[in-house]
């Protein structure tokens, strides 16, 4: 698989290190609080694995699993949520974990649904943020890392469900991505 990588841009020692580091702000940020993560899958899988881990507080875990790109390389601007009922987050410190942060359209969607629940707050941890202009207006709270506008995948994230396990995050070469993407 890594063979299909144009360039690794983070490697797994150097994401879990980001990873210690965002821990830590999000421990101390809550510290006095309970907090429920809501975790949307299936890009952020490994991130909610070893992100959480390193977070030594109580918290609950409700996870969402959204389709946005059904399978291709650009997005459809349609999501589909996989579930009938969002998690109930009245009164709660609400914290969305997503892989990364591209158009803005899932994280804007998702965090307008919890909003409507009446939470007590809602922040937005990201792993990837793409720098770009984009169509919907998102400032996550925590970013472990900004990235150019390049299709990425590894630690997560796919294309057309591939390359979820790698442990690194990479570049896909531009010749494998389908010509009409
Ligand atoms: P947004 O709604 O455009 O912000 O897209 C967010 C979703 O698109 C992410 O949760 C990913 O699943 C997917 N996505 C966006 N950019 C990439 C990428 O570079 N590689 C793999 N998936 C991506
Ligand atoms: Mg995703």
């Amino acid at each position: 698989m890594q063979a299909d990588l144009d360039r690794i841009l983070f490697d797994e020692a150097t994401i879990h290190r980001r990873l210690d580091e965002l821990a830590a702000r999000i421990s101390r940020d809550y510290r006095d609080r309970e907090l429920t993560v809501v975790a949307i899958l299936n890009g952020s899988v490994f991130l909610i694995a070893d992100l959480l881990r390193r977070i030594p507080l109580p918290l609950k875990l409700d996870c969402l699993s959204v389709a946005s790109y059904h399978g291709q390389a650009k997005p459809s601007g349609e999501l589909v949520f996989r579930q009938v009922s969002m998690p109930d987050v009245a009164g709660r410190d609400v914290l969305i974990l997503d892989d990364i942060l591209d158009s803005g359209m899932t994280l804007s969607t998702i965090r307008e649904k919890l909003e409507a629940a009446g939470p007590l707050s809602v922040r937005i941890c990201v792993l990837l943020e793409k720098k770009k202009n984009r169509t919907r207006t998102i400032e996550p709270d925590y970013v472990g890392f900004e990235i150019a506008d390049e299709f990425v995948v590894g630690y997560g994230l796919d294309y057309k469900e591939r390359y979820r396990n790698l442990p690194c995050i990479g570049v896909l070469r531009k010749d494998l991505i389908a010509p009409t993407e």
